[in-house]
C-alpha cells in the first residue's frame, strides 16, 4: 500500500481543472491506498482572502471533495490549517531551500507579473510549503495536473537535500501521478492557456446546465479549417482536449473526420461538448448542494481527518526533529 498525498487551494470553487486533473485521481487512488487529500487554506492566504472568504471557501471545497466521492471512512481528508506540525516542517525545510531557486520557479515568475502589488514571501516558498504538505506523510505519489510538475520536482529535490545532509534515508522522493499516463493539462475556454480559478475562463462543478452551455457557447473558435487534413490551431485543439475527458470516443472520432473534411460545424460540437460535461458534473453539483447544507457531517469529517493527518504528521517532526539534533537532556 503506498502513501499517497495531494491538495487544492481553497481559492473559490473547483473547476474542470481540477477535477480531471487531480481529483478524478484522488478518487481512484482511495481504495487501494493510503491517501491523506486536504485543503491547502494556508496556502491560499498568499492571496490575503477576506476571513469570511476563506472560511466560506474551505467549507465549499470540503464539500466538493465529498460530493465528488471522497470517502473519509477511506481517506484521510483535512485542512491543512488544522494540521499546525506541518508549518514546523516548513520553517526547517526553508532552511535548506536556497532564495535563488525559489526565485526561478516559473509559478513565482508568474505571481510575480500577475500580482506585482503583493510579491510577498509566502509566494516565494510556496514550493517549500508544498513539500512540507507531501513529505510529512511521507508520501510516494501525488496525483496532480501537468501545472504542479515543477512543485513536485522541488519536493524532490528538497527531500534528497535533507537526506544527505544528515546522511539518512528518511524521505522518500513523491512522484507526480496519473496512472502511467502523462499529466493533464485542461485549457481554459479562452483559447489559450489552462483553465484556472481567477482567469475567468473556467467551468465550474456548481454551474448549473444553463451557465455551463452558455460559457461552451461562447468558447473561443475560428472560422473553420479550409483545407482537408489541416492542422488544428490551439483554441479548436483546446475543445478537443476538453471532449477528450468527456465524450466517447465514437464522438471525438466523428467530429475529428469532420474537421479533416472540413464540414465541422463548431456550434454541433459545443453543444455535444456542453451535453457531455453537464453528464459528469450534474450529480456532483447536486451532492455539493446537499453536503454543504449539512454542517454537522462537514464538522465531523473534518476532526476525523485533523485527528488521522496529525497522527502522521507528528510522528515525522518528532523523528526529523531527532535527525537534526534537537534532543532532550
Ligand atoms: P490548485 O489548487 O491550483 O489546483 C488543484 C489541483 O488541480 C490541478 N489543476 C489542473 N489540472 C489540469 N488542468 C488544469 N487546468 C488545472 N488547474 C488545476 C492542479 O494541478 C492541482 O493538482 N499548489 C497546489 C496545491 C497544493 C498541493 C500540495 C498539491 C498545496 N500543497 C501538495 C499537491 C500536494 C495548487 O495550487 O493547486
Amino acid at each position: 500500500m503506498e502513501t499517497v498525498v495531494s491538495g487544492i487551494r481553497p481559492t473559490g470553487n473547483l473547476h474542470l481543472g481540477n477535477y480531471f486533473g487531480a481529483m478524478e485521481n484522488f478518487i481512484k487512488m482511495q481504495n487501494e491506498n493510503n491517501c491523506y487529500f486536504f485543503i491547502a487554506d494556508y496556502h491560499s492566504l498568499t492571496t490575503h482572502p477576506t476571513p469570511g472568504d476563506l472560511h466560506g471557501s474551505v467549507k465549499q471545497v470540503l464539500a466538493e471533495y465529498l460530493a465528488c466521492g471522497l470517502d473519509p471512512e477511506k481517506a484521510t481528508i483535512y485542512l491543512q490549517s488544522d494540521v499546525p506540525e506541518v508549518t514546523e516542517l516548513y520553517l526547517l525545510l526553508n532552511m535548506n531551500a536556497y532564495v535563488g531557486e525559489l526565485e526561478r520557479t516559473t509559478s513565482f515568475k508568474d505571481k510575480i507579473r500577475k500580482q506585482p502589488e503583493n510579491v510577498n514571501a509566502g509566494l516565494l516558498t510556496y514550493p517549500v510549503l508544498m513539500a512540507a504538505d507531501i513529505i510529512i506523510h511521507n508520501a510516494a505519489k501525488v496525483p496532480v495536473g501537468k501545472d504542479q510538475e515543477q512543485h513536485l520536482e522541488m519536493a524532490r529535490k528538497f527531500a534528497r537535500r535533507f537526506n544527505n545532509m544528515y546522511k539518512v534515508e528518511y524521505f522518500t522522493e513523491p512522484q507526480p501521478y496519473n496512472f502511467g499516463e502523462a499529466l493533464i493539462k485542461i485549457p481554459g475556454l479562452d483559447g489559450t492557456g489552462k483553465m484556472g480559478k481567477s482567469e475567468g475562463n473556467g467551468i465550474f462543478l456548481i454551474d448549473d446546465e444553463k451557465v455551463l452551455k452558455k460559457k461552451v457557447m461562447r468558447a473561443v473558435t475560428d472560422s473553420g479549417p479550409t483545407e482537408m487534413n489541416s492542422e488544428m490551431p490551439e483554441p479548436i485543439q483546446n475543445l478537443f482536449t476538453l471532449m477528450d475527458v468527456v465524450s466517447e470516443k465514437s464522438t471525438i472520432d466523428s467530429y475529428k473526420e469532420k474537421y479533416a473534411n472540413c464540414e465541422i460545424r463548431y456550434g454541433d460540437l459545443k453543444k455535444q461538448l456542453a451535453q457531455d460535461i453537464n453528464k459528469v458534473v450534474a450529480p456532483i453539483r447536486e451532492e455539493i448542494n446537499a453536503i454543504k447544507s449539512n454542517d454537522d457531517y462537514l464538522r465531523k469529517v473534518a476532526k476525523m481527518g485533523a485527528e488521522k493527518a496529525r497522527e502522521s504528521a507528528s510522528k515525522t517532526v518528532k523523528e526529523v526533529r531527532e535527525i537534526i539534533g534537537f534532543k532532550p537532556f
